[in-house]
């Protein structure tokens, strides 16, 4: 996609089913480097971050083949040829780093580029890399590059300093190769960690401790692994940005392939903002509400996530009086902001924290997509403004959210 425009404002109406989680398969896909044996991933979305991944596997030397749906792809990873993920894919998506773990346990050495900054603050990779050498990996930092080698992996108990989803995920991954038991305290739980659990399960890793903060794997063969079959966790902030997209032009439409309890947080938060809501299985019934104002902060799950925190600022200018809206995951996350007020939000940045005026009439207006989130957050904005909103660099949204502009269509 080049550019969107959307004409507001919009009345949603019908049933808008919500794609994978692409945060749940990136971990996945990099998994696939841990076994010799064939990996058979379902209804992968279709999304460049995804795409990404997989050339990024393709040109380790993993052979993938994609059925004929095309969402479905076949994965064998017998013979690597390469064990570095370079700076031409690592500076596209900082997910690249999830091979590091399961590179340096299989093979006993990874070479990655360091992500750099993006958009969203500095996102360094410092816990990924203290957790290697818990490990007992050697770490190397050199031309932009980070090198981890070690004759053997041996596990140990390791305690995050943050609650990292990509920390978790590679320490996790290493750990299944590793010598003994690993223990990950003060472990991440978003649920993308527990499928990327219950796929190591799959495989015939024996793991404990999902969905809490502790985390115990045991390390296996290579050769003990199993052929495996997946699908991973449909897409928790997919479904809540179509959530968030309904309540904001007062419209009454279903979500489909959401799975409720995975947004236990933010349900709660829009029910308190007055959001008539009826919840089904993997299904989500949305009502025309009046909304009130919010405070909240983001939080680590089960927190409110810093995912949907751009989205909920642009709802809460549709909602009766003020909210604050802080963010606590990454610096530098309100670059929506002052293109939300290029339609009328009237926002005002105070250190962290977001203040919006709510019950806004917003006006359509030429807005430029800054990261993933932002895009999104945008689109919400611009279907409750009057007029139609030209959306630029449109791009990130193909990183991360499956037909957007179809699935609206087909909302209306
Ligand atoms: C993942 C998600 C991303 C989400 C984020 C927080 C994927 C592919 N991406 O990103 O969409 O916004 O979780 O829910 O799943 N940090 C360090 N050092 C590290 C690692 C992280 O300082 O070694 C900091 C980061 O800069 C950031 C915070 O910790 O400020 C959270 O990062 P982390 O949980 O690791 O997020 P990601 O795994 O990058």
């Amino acid at each position: 996609m080049d550019k969107l425009l959307i004409e507001g404002p919009a009345k949603l109406s019908g049933i808008v089913k919500i794609s994978n989680s692409k945060n749940a398969y990136l971990p996945i896909l990099a998994g696939v480097l841990l076994s010799s044996k064939r990996v058979r991933l379902k209804n992968l979305p279709a999304l460049r971050d995804i795409r990404t991944m997989v050339k990024l596997l393709e040109n380790l030397g993993v052979k993938s083949t994609p059925d004929i749906t095309k969402a479905n792809y076949s994965f064998l990873a017998d013979n690597i040829t390469s064990l570095e993920a370079t700076y031409d894919l690592v500076k596209t998506m900082r997910a690249s780093v999830l091979v590091l773990g399961p590179l340096l346990a299989r093979y006993k050495r990874a070479k990655v580029s360091l992500p750099g900054g993006c958009a969203i603050g500095t996102r360094p990779i410092d816990i990924h890399l203290s957790c290697m050498s818990k490990l007992g990996a050697k770490v190397q930092l050199e031309g932009g590059y980070v090198e981890v080698s070690a004759e053997k992996l041996i596990g140990t108990r390791i305690v995050l300093p943050f609650p990292s989803v990509g920390a978790t995920e590679n320490v996790m991954m290493a750990a299944v190769l590793a010598q003994g038991e690993t223990v990950i305290e003060n472990a991440a739980m978003e649920p993308e960690i527990e499928d990327l659990g219950n796929f190591l399960i799959a495989m015939g890793v024996k793991i404990e401790g999902l969905k809490t903060s502790s985390i115990k794997v045991q390390g296996t063969t290579v050769s003990n692994l199993k052929e495996v079959e997946y699908e991973a966790i449909p897409d928790r902030i997919e479904a809540g940005t179509y959530l968030m997209a309904a309540l904001a032009t007062h419209s009454e439409i279903t979500i489909e392939n959401a799975i409720a309890s995975h947004l236990d947080c933010v349900i709660d938060t829009l029910k308190n903002m007055g959001a008539k809501l009826e919840i089904g299985k993997r299904q989500i019934k949305v009502f025309a509400s009046t909304l009130k104002g919010v405070n909240i902060d983001t939080a680590p799950y089960p927190g409110f996530p810093t995912d949907l925190q751009a989205q909920l600022i642009a709802l809460a200018t549709q909602s009766n009086g003020q909210s604050i809206i802080s963010e606590h995951i990454f610096e530098n996350r309100f670059m929506h902001v002052p293109e939300l007020n290029r339609l009328g939000a009237g926002i005002v940045l105070k250190s962290n924290a977001a203040i919006i005026p709510g019950n806004l009439q917003l006006k359509a207006a030429p807005v430029m997509c800054t990261d993933l989130r932002a895009s999104a957050a945008l689109a919400i904005a611009a279907l409750a403004a009057h007029g139609t909103t030209q959306m630029q660099r449109v791009y990130h949204l193909d990183r991360g959210y499956d037909g957007l502009d179809i699935k609206l269509k087909n909302l209306g």
